[in-house]
């Protein structure tokens, strides 16, 4: 891999339900719906794992974590994420740009604290994530509150 500088692009969704924990970015979000998956359903953190795999040339989550395997049951997945880091050791972060479509509640509060934990993760300052929160206004699966979206870009550069 010749290019020193790569971006990655990401997507996911889980199906949001009722008596379900609603978590983003390793937050939970005070919500009646929640999402269902076989992890903690946290799209925003499954997003950003496939975009800096996707930069890296590394395939995709489910590759590495398929859920399939029971002891990714229930996991925190900002523990995956910080798996996710080893495998693309050879390169560092410049920027993470991400997305988070949920019609209800409003998540601008949580930004920060969301913020916080990925860049903790990630080992890079807060002013190298910016998340942005959308609905779709009313329009659609995550309109009707079916379920949640989330799409991350990243660019990454190799430490050479
Ligand atoms: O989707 P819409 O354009 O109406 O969103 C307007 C603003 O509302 C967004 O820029 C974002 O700051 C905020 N928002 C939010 N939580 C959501 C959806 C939108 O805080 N679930
Ligand atoms: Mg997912």
């Amino acid at each position: 891999m010749n290019q020193k500088q790569r971006v990655g692009i990401g997507y996911d969704v889980h199906k949001l339900e009722k008596n379900a924990d609603l978590i983003i970015g390793g937050v939970k979000i005070k919500s009646t719906y929640g999402s269902v998956s076989h992890s903690d359903g946290d799209a925003l953190t499954h997003a950003i794992i496939d975009a800096l795999l996707g930069a890296s040339n590394k395939r995709d989550i489910g590759y590495y974590f398929p859920p399939s395997d029971l002891k990714y049951k229930n996991i925190n997945s900002l523990k995956l994420l910080e798996n996710t880091l080893k495998i693309t050791k050879d390169f560092r972060t410049i920027n993470l740009d991400c997305i988070v479509v949920l019609q209800s509640p409003k998540l601008s509060g949580y930004r920060e604290k969301i913020q916080e934990n990925l860049a903790n993760i990630c080992k890079i300052s807060q002013e190298q994530i910016n998340i942005k929160f959308k609905t779709e206004e009313f329009l659609g699966f995550t309109g009707n509150m079916q379920g949640i979206k989330a799409i991350a870009m990243c660019l990454l550069e190799k430490i050479t």
